[in-house]
């Protein structure tokens, strides 16, 4: 388990997703005051979609605002099981980001060319400001799986056979996910209470291998860990 990580145990998931909102917004107005803009990772499934929705509503200084995914899934670019679209939908239309400044993952080249074009936004972009990201069941996160071997000096991956459908994917790396000032976990449900415990014994997960210039703040609720 990395030694520089905050666990935030809270009793439910909708508290969860404030307290991770309320994050986001400090760190994107410290960012704006220190660098003139906010570079904010977005996380793929649905546990974000809580904080998707409370950001929608929130008043900031969107003009200022750049957004990447950490990964993306092999689709078509309107497919309902996009991460773009969930995003989109929950978020991102909602507010006045300008478009030019939403860096969504090309996958629907797939995983090849999706990794080698993304690869070049991600360079452009680093270091993030902030990176939100869940974890599966089996400790994975974004689309980085364990058992899968990557070249570890890349900083976009082309994803096969993931155990998580679809198979084929375009994930940001372990380094490049790592080169940001801020990182969240969102992690809710009971179902993830397996992987929590093996992440916390200190299994060599993919989740283990995320870290930040600060320290990680790992948001969690009484479903997924009770201590
Ligand atoms: C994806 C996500 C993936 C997700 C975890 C947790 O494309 O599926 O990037 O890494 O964050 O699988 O998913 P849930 O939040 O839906 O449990």
């Amino acid at each position: 388990m990395q030694h520089n990580s905050l666990w935030h145990t809270m009793e439910t998931a909708d508290q969860v997703a404030v307290a991770a909102y309320q994050q986001i917004l400090e760190c994107a107005e410290h960012a704006i005051a220190e660098h003139g803009s906010f570079k904010l990772v977005l996380a793929g499934g649905s546990t974000p979609e809580k904080v998707y929705h409370l950001l929608a509503k929130a008043n900031a200084d969107w003009a200022k605002w750049f957004i990447y995914y950490g990964d993306e899934r092999c689709l078509p670019i309107d497919h309902a099981d996009r991460n773009s679209l969930a995003a989109t939908q929950a978020f991102l239309e909602k507010v006045a980001i300008p478009n030019m400044q939403i860096f969504t993952i090309p996958a629907e080249l797939g995983p090849e060319q999706g990794a080698k074009k993304y690869q070049q936004v991600v360079a452009a972009a680093l270091p993030f400001d902030m990176v939100l990201l869940g974890m599966g069941e089996d400790g994975h996160t974004a689309s980085l799986f364990p058992g899968h071997q990557h070249q570890e000096d890349e900083l976009a991956h082309a994803v096969y056979n993931s155990p998580k459908p679809p198979p084929e994917r375009v994930s940001i790396s372990a380094k490049a996910l790592s080169n940001t000032q801020q990182l969240i976990f969102l992690i809710t449900g009971t179902n993830k209470q397996e992987a929590v415990k093996n992440w916390r014994s200190g299994q060599d997960l993919p989740v283990a291998t995320i870290s930040a210039k600060n320290p990680v703040d790992i948001y969690i609720d009484r479903d997924a860990y009770n201590p």
